[in-house]
């Protein structure tokens, strides 16, 4: 059942059969549904995707607040502004959630933020992208969350405990976060001809990076068999990006707009749209570090680690003393 062959990458998934007794009632757990947790037996490779993909999706959640955080103070109005910052405060959060999850596999947040700021470590490439005007930060909620919220309903579902129940947690501030921005795209469909175009803008250039968040076609895809074995991923990339697909198609016909892709055409025979390929070049190109604004958005975290420094020195230090007023009280 396991041994399946990813195509172009020749990942291999072991069989039953060839794992060894330990390997075989680990996948039997997972085969039953039973979650595994920090302090049960697990196989180094599962350990490792797992912080490998939970540390990424914290950085991800981390390095996403930036490009909304630059129209915090250009937001229209003041409810939009105290939206935005909800929602943005929200991201952090989910970012603490994710790092937690991640150290219980055994990396330490040190570890994972040295690996973020050196810019060893990945986070989603659909945050090297410019917002350039308010209706960015609408197909952002829309698309970008609705994308995320795509991808995270399955991960509520993954094998690995505190990933599944960081997921749960996550998910229900998320809808409210594509709501916000598909109600700003409604307003300025609703609006002047010029607000209008600007949300059609938006859509042109968030649509396809909108798409890459579900990773590399499933061909492509160098973990997926074994995180699908592993119940962590529940569904392919290539399946959940269909379901965005054909869920975010209906919605961009009830604004009036047009998602950039002339392939786009309901199939009554596979009761889906037909969509164009995605431009994997540009796809890994950005995550290799060529995208408009990957260089921006490391210099600002950077930036902001540097600026905290005084803080964080100044919690040791108070650690520091408190502990010494301990031993000296003792
Ligand atoms: N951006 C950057 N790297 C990507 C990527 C993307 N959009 N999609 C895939 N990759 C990388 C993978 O990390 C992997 O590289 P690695 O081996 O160095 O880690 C490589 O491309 C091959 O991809 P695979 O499909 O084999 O990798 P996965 O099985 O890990 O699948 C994934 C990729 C679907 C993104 C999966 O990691 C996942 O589901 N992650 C959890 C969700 C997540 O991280 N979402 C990111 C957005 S968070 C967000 O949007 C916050 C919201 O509040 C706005």
């Amino acid at each position: 059942m396991y041994a399946q062959q990813v195509k172009s990458t020749g990942a291999r998934v072991k069989s039953l059969e060839e794992m060894d007794a330990q390997e075989r009632a680990f996948q039997e757990r997972i085969d039953a549904g039973i979650k595994i947790e920090p302090k049960d037996w697990m196989p180094e490779g599962y350990r490792k995707t797992l912080i490998r993909q939970i540390s990424q999706h914290a950085h991800s959640e981390i390095v996403g607040q930036l490009p909304e955080g630059n129209w915090i103070t250009s937001a229209p109005t003041l409810d939009r502004k105290a939206i935005l910052i909800a929602k943005v405060q929200d991201e952090a959060g989910h970012g603490l959630y994710l790092y937690c999850a991640a150290e219980t596999l055994g990396v330490s947040r040190d570890q994972m933020t040295k690996d973020l700021l050196s810019g060893k470590a990945k986070y989603s490439s659909i945050f090297n992208y410019p917002t350039l005007t308010w209706a960015d930060i609408g197909a952002i909620g829309w698309l970008v969350d609705g994308a995320a919220i795509m991808n995270q309903v399955p991960l509520q579902r993954c094998s690995f405990g505190p990933y599944s129940r960081a997921m749960i947690r996550v998910c229900k501030e998320e809808s409210f976060h594509q709501r916000q921005g598909y109600d700003i795209m409604m307003k300025l469909c609703d609006g002047t001809v010029e607000q209008k175009e600007m949300a059609q803008d938006a859509l042109n250039r968030w649509w396809w990076p909108s798409l890459m968040m579900f990773g590399p076609s499933d061909n492509d895809s160098v973990h997926s068999a074994q995180s699908m074995a592993w119940k962590i991923k529940q569904d392919s990339n290539d399946e959940l990006r269909q379901k965005f697909v054909d869920q975010t198609v209906p919605q961009a016909d009830y604004l009036g707009l047009k998602p950039p892709d002339p392939d786009i055409k309901w199939n009554e025979a596979r009761g889906a749209y037909d969509f164009g390929e995605v431009d994997w070049e540009e796809f890994f190109r950005v995550v290799k570090g060529g995208g408009p604004c990957n260089k921006e958005r490391l210099a600002a975290r950077n930036k902001a680690w540097d600026d905290g420094a005084w803080f964080r020195d100044g919690l040791m230090a108070y650690a520091a003393t408190r502990d010494a007023r301990k031993v000296a009280a003792e």
